[in-house]
C-alpha cells in the first residue's frame, strides 16, 4: 500500500466534497488502487469550524501547501484566475503534481501552465463535473480522429431551461431557484451569460482538436434572452432548447461556439434534463458516444479530483524526481501547440428559429417572407402566435433552412428596420446534424 499525501487549496463545496469522499469511501479507494490517500494540509482564507478536516494541518497561507515537504500532491480548489494561477506555478515549480477543478484558469492559461508537461497538472474536473471526458479524449478515444464535440456543460443553463419548460416559470424565478440550490456560480453572470460553457469548451475543442487554450476564439452566447414562449414555440416546431457547446471540424477549419441551440426533440442531448451534463463525441472510429452525468455538486465533482489524484498515485509513490521526470499523459507535449485555423462565426452555417414581433395587420408576412426571400434565405417551417400581452401585434415563429450567419445578420438588421417590427427579433440556432 502507498500513501499519498495531499494538500487541499480551499475550503468549499468541492474542497469539502472531497473530504467526504476520502472519509467514505478512503477504504475502497485502497483496496481498488492500493493508494492510501491523508489529508494533510488544508489552506483556505477562511477556517470552516463546522467541517471535519481529517486530521489535516489548517493554514490560511496558500504558500504553506508548496512549502510543506509532507504534501505530495497539490489540489487547487479555490477557483478563479489570480491565487490559483499562481499556486499552480509554484506547486509545479516545487515538483508538486496538481489537480484542479478550475476550468477558468485552464481556459485562459492552459498552454502556459501545461508548456513543458513535465510534473502532471490534471483538470479532469473542470469539465462536466463528475463525467471522466478528460480521460475519454485522452485515452479512451484516443485511437479516433474526432469531428465534433456537443456538450451540455453547464448544469445551471440546463436546469433554468428544463423548468422553464416543465413549469412554466420565468427567467428570474427560476434563476434565483438555481443560485438557492447552489447550482450558480458565485457571479451568476458566468453561467447565464455562457462564460463558464465557454471555459470548459475551450478545454474540450483543445483535447479533442489538438489546438491551444484559446477561450477568445470562441462565440460565445448565453440564455438570458430566452423566454418560456420560446421554449414553447420550438416544442411546437418538434425542439428542445440546450444551451450548447460546440465544437465542429471541417475542412472549413474548427467552429467552436456556445450558444442556445434548437436540438431536435428525438435527439440524445434532448432528453438530458436538470442540473446534468452530457458531451456526445463524433469521432471516425467509435461513432457517436454519449457521456453523461452531474455536471455540478460538491461529491460529484470531487469524484473527478480523486480520480486523478489516483491516476498518479503510484507515479509519486515512486518519489518526487519519478514525478518530476514524468510526461504528463493528462497535458500536451512539450511541443509548442499549434493554433488549426477557426472557421468565423460569420461564416457559420445553420439552420436558424426567428421570433419576429410584428404588428397585426394584413401583408406582414408577405412582407416578412419577401425580406427573407430577398436574402436567399428559405422557410423550413411557420408558426403565427398571439403576442402576450398585446392585441395589435403578432410573433411570427420561423424555422429557416440552412443559411450563412452574415446572410442571416444581415437580413435581420433588414427586418428590423421595417415599421411592421414592434420589439427585438429574437434568432436560435439550430443544432448541426451528423
Ligand atoms: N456553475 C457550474 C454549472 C458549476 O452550473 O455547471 C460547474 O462548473
Amino acid at each position: 500500500m502507498n500513501k499519498l499525501r495531499i494538500g487541499i487549496a480551499g475550503l468549499g463545496t468541492v474542497a469539502q466534497g472531497v473530504l467526504h469522499l476520502v472519509r467514505t469511501n478512503g477504504s475502497l479507494m485502497v483496496s481498488r488502487t492500493g493508494i492510501e490517500l491523508v489529508v494533510q494540509r488544508i489552506a483556505s482564507r477562511s477556517a470552516k469550524p463546522g467541517v471535519d478536516l481529517l486530521g489535516a494541518a489548517f493554514s490560511k497561507d496558500l504558500h504553506d501547501l508548496v512549502a510543506d515537504p509532507e504534501v505530495d500532491v497539490i489540489l487547487e480548489l479555490i477557483g478563479g484566475e489570480g491565487s490559483a494561477k499562481e499556486l499552480i506555478e509554484s506547486a509545479l515549480a516545487a515538483g508538486k503534481p496538481v489537480v484542479t477543478a478550475n476550468k477558468a484558469v485552464i481556459a485562459a492559461h492552459g498552454d502556459q501552465l501545461l508548456a513543458g508537461g513535465n510534473v502532471p497538472l490534471r483538470f479532469e474536473a473542470a469539465v462536466a463535473g463528475a463525467i471522466p471526458i478528460i480521460q475519454s479524449l485522452n485515452q479512451g478515444l484516443a485511437a479516433n480522429r474526432i469531428d465534433a464535440i456537443y456538450g451540455i456543460i453547464n448544469g445551471t443553463c440546463n436546469y433554468m431551461l428544463t423548468v422553464m419548460e416543465e413549469e412554466g416559470l420565468a427567467f428570474d424565478q427560476v434563476l434565483s431557484q438555481a443560485q438557492a440550490l447552489g447550482y450558480a456560480e458565485a457571479d451568476p453572470a458566468f453561467d447565464i451569460e455562457g462564460i463558464d460553457a465557454a471555459h470548459k469548451l475551450t478545454i474540450l475543442a483543445a483535447l479533442g482538436f489538438g489546438t491551444s487554450y484559446n477561450f477568445s476564439a470562441l462565440y460565445v452566447e448565453g440564455i438570458t434572452q430566452i423566454t418560456v414562449d420560446d421554449i414553447q414555440y420550438a416544442k411546437e416546431l418538434g425542439f428542445k432548447i440546450k444551451h450548447l457547446g460546440i465544437a465542429v471540424q471541417s475542412e472549413a477549419g474548427l467552429e467552436t461556439r456556445v450558444h442556445p441551440t434548437l436540438v431536435p426533440a428525438s435527439a440524445l442531448l434532448a432528453s438530458v434534463n436538470g442540473v446534468m451534463n452530457a458531451v456526445q463525441v463524433v469521432s471516425d472510429g467509435a461513432g457517436e458516444t454519449l457521456f453523461s452525468g452531474p455536471g455540478a455538486g460538491g461529491a460529484a465533482t470531487a469524484s473527478a479530483v480523486l480520480a486523478d489524484v489516483l491516476s498518479f498515485g503510484s507515479l509519486v509513490a515512486a518519489g518526487p524526481s519519478e514525478a518530476a521526470q514524468s510526461q504528463d499523459q493528462g497535458a500536451h507535449s512539450a511541443v509548442a501547440v499549434p493554433e488549426i485555423s477557426r472557421v468565423a462565426m460569420d461564416d457559420v452555417l445553420s439552420a436558424c428559429y426567428l421570433r419576429i414581433p410584428t404588428i397585426d395587420r394584413p401583408g406582414v408576412f408577405a412582407l416578412v417572407a419577401s425580406t427573407l426571400s430577398a436574402h436567399s434565405i428559405s422557410i423550413e417551417a411557420v408558426i403565427q402566435k398571439e403576442h402576450p400581452g398585446s392585441d395589435a401585434s403578432v410573433f411570427i415563429v420561423i424555422i429557416t433552412d440552412m443559411v450563412v450567419e452574415s446572410v442571416v445578420n444581415a437580413a435581420l438588421t433588414e427586418l428590423s428596420a421595417l415599421d411592421i417590427i414592434v420589439g427585438e427579433i429574437i434568432r436560435i440556432r439550430v443544432a448541426p446534424t451528423h
